[in-house]
């Protein structure tokens, strides 16, 4: 038996598909991509201008279109199929979303797949809950990128305002993937020494908190409003999370995740920092949040099971 290539698999080949796709060849995170779309002309074109780029990588991607059964042997199968919203708001993806989802999971768990599912559709923590319970999967195994982007986006932020690179900040957002976030700015810090504290004497860190989550939250939008669909924010983070996986890196990153009594919320996906390794989630990292932000953060589980009860 040779040595097992790293596969993964990408159900849903739009702007965001095929840019994650981009991102995990051009970086040589996988070995193999088998990608898959019920549009087979655009799959054709996005496998074929794919393969054009392979011979100027310093690596040999393959990649393969086929159909749910082809995905049997992934390691991770990213799912990132589904409408794209027209109002601003991922909610209302809801409907579309879920019915899309149902036409696939279990035809790939049954076609004997038994890695790890990445869900990026919207609204990804509803999507990526309904991911979990169709396909039986244990849930460190099913991953919503959840707010993971949104992080990424606070960091840039913070990054700017105060002249110190995203590196070097420690933040995360938490909760909803969508207007519902929120930052426990009592955890920010610039390499552990917490924000608040630095602010106290030096006005650099002294940020406006709700100028600071409003760009956050609006920055999808900012992007989706001259071109229709954000595609590099998402398939940098889709990336970073599968090349953890492979890598069994143990980083923290805040992911869409199921909740079992931490943050006193049971049954729920929604993102909180986890540590990523070869198992997916390998464990929850419950912060010490202030009473403020715990209110906030039971707000945003609220907002996301209001709109699970319609499903
Ligand atoms: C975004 C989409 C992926 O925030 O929800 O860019």
């Amino acid at each position: 038996m040779g040595i097992k290539v790293r596969s993964v698999g990408i159900i849903g080949v739009g702007h965001v598909g095929a840019h994650c796709a981009y991102s995990l060849a051009v970086q040589g995170i996988v070995d193999e991509l088998i990608l898959v779309d019920i549009n087979k002309e655009k799959l054709t074109s996005e496998r074929q201008d794919l393969v054009d780029s392979v011979a100027h990588f310093p690596h040999r991607v393959t990649i393969k279109t086929g159909e749910y059964k082809d995905l049997a042997n992934c390691d991770i199968v990213v799912i990132s199929a589904g409408g794209i919203t027209q109002d601003q708001n991922r909610l209302s993806e809801l409907k579309q979303s879920i019915n899309v989802v149902n036409s696939f999971v279990e035809e790939v768990v049954s076609s004997g797949f038994n890695g790890i599912f990445i869900n990026i559709t919207n609204p990804c923590d509803i999507i990526t809950g309904h991911v979990y319970k169709l396909s039986g999967f244990d849930s460190h195994r099913v991953i919503g990128t959840g707010t993971c982007l949104d992080s990424a986006r606070l960091r840039e932020v913070i990054a700017r305002e105060t002249g110190v690179d995203h590196k070097s900040i420690i933040g995360y957002t938490m909760g909803e993937h969508g207007d519902s976030q929120m930052i426990p700015w009592s955890h920010i810090s610039i390499n552990g020494k917490p924000i608040l504290e630095l602010a106290q004497h030096d006005s650099r860190f002294a940020l406006d908190h709700e100028a600071v989550l409003q760009e956050v939250v609006n920055a999808g939008w900012t992007t989706f409003k001259g071109k229709g669909a954000t595609e590099y924010g998402i398939a940098s983070a889709l990336a970073r999370l599968v090349h953890c996986i492979y890598h069994d890196e143990k980083q923290v990153i805040p992911v869409s995740t199921l909740l079992s009594g931490q943050y006193g919320q049971t049954d729920i996906y929604t993102s909180v920092p986890a540590i990523i390794g070869k198992d997916g989630v390998e464990e929850i990292i419950e912060l010490n949040l202030t009473e403020e932000e715990m209110k906030v953060f039971n707000q945003s589980c609220d907002v996301l099971r209001k709109h699970i009860e319609t499903v």
